[in-house]
């Protein structure tokens, strides 16, 4: 089934549900929907987060440009594809390139090299999304042929005076659009999402960020809490103890239920930021409505210069004990694995159909 057309009105009601049976009621409504359009099986993207050097400079991130508290590095195009082709071993069906965001010629060539080297090395197996933020059209259009498929751009938010907040001034909303627009256009399957809990956000603009996932037929969804980071510019904004762990946990989990619920056939993400949140977090996101989990595949020297945000797991771990790990919790809650399989959302094959 297609979405529903719930009103703002009607969204904005899920998200502000209270109390702990009712929290519950609302995640097992939102998992029956789960049940009836995607299934139990949860898809995994592994993910490496193969560069922390950003040329951008957002209030909120850990690896904006001006924090020099953190080492930068860059892997090499070996290391990309050989922590890929241990994920296709694993038979992960797809896997993550992210980095902060660069354009410059020698990037473009880089990523273009080591996504088609993946292509090629995995023989064609590997599933390859890219997350490495706004870009030309022509370079989106480079990696598209050179064997990527998916694409992660988050908006952060939908609402325009609050994104105008939480970045610096040569940053533009509208550019963001534009590449959603290229993107699909090129013909890639696009993710988008929001961070929850922002300050400044209200459940309005919440719900409102469900409609425009809604209202530009978003395939993938990739959302998860705000976690201040000491470093940047917004890290002071929030007292943060385990009382407000507990409240923004909640509000995200509301907010991955209450779009399951508005989109039915998406694939949403419970992503590493809730876990950071409660050691159970990613669970938790599974059973209020997600599907996609992104194991953490890159080589832990280089982890813990990749903090985006406080408290971010899997920090000393390595990519065989996440592997473990995660198994061990998606089968606590009574999933199984989509391995080897691609695991794109049902809602792409119905868009491709219509187009
Ligand atoms: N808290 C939560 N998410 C964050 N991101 C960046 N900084 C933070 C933070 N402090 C998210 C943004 C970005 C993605 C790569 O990480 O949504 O798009
Ligand atoms: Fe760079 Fe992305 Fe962090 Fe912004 S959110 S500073 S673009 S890595
Ligand atoms: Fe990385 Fe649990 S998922 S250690």
């Amino acid at each position: 089934m297609p979405s529903v057309d719930l009103s703002k009105q009607e969204i904005i009601a899920l998200l502000e549900t209270e109390g702990e049976r009712e929290l519950k009621d609302l995640c097992r409504r939102a998992y029956d929907v789960k049940m009836e359009n995607v299934g139990k099986k949860v898809y995994y993207r592994g993910l490496i987060e193969f560069s922390n050097v950003c040329k951008k400079n957002c209030y909120y991130c850990g690896i904006r440009r001006d924090n020099r508290n953190v080492s930068r590095y860059c892997m090499s195009e070996d290391e990309i594809v050989e922590a890929a082709l241990w994920a296709h071993g694993c038979g992960y069906g797809s896997v993550v390139l992210q980095s902060g965001e660069r354009s410059d010629a020698e990037f473009v060539d880089f990523v273009e090299r080591a996504v088609s080297r993946i292509k090629k090395e995995s023989g064609g197996e590997l599933g390859i999304t890219l997350s490495l933020g706004e870009q030309g059209r022509e370079t989106y259009e480079r990696w598209f042929k050179a064997g990527a498929h998916r694409y992660l751009i988050r908006i952060e938010t939908s609402n325009r005076e609050l994104y105008a907040k939480l970045h610096p001034e040569d940053h533009d909303f509208n550019a963001r659009l534009r590449c959603i627009e290229n993107l699909r256009d090129i013909g890639y399957q696009v993710g988008t999402g929001v961070m929850i809990g922002l300050p400044g956000q209200n459940v309005e603009d919440l719900a409102n960020d469900i409609l425009f996932f809604r209202d530009n037929d978003i395939d993938m969804i990739g959302m998860g809490p705000y976690i201040p980071h000491k470093d940047t510019p917004m890290g002071e904004s929030l007292k943060w103890g385990e009382k407000e762990k507990r409240t923004w946990l909640e509000l995200a989990l509301k907010m991955i239920a209450a779009t399951r619920i508005t989109l039915r056939d998406v694939n949403i993400a419970s992503t590493t930021a809730l876990q950071a949140l409660d050691p159970k977090g990613r669970e938790m996101g599974l059973e209020a409505g997600a599907n996609i989990i992104m194991p953490n595949i890159t080589a832990t020297k280089y982890r813990s210069q990749y903090k985006l945000y406080e408290d971010k797991p899997c920090m000393d771990e390595n990519s065989m004990m996440c592997r473990s790990c995660l198994e061990a919790r998606i089968d606590s809650v009574g999933e199984e694995i989509g391995y080897k399989e691609w695991g794109d959302s049902p809602h792409y094959f119905k868009r491709m159909k219509k187009e």
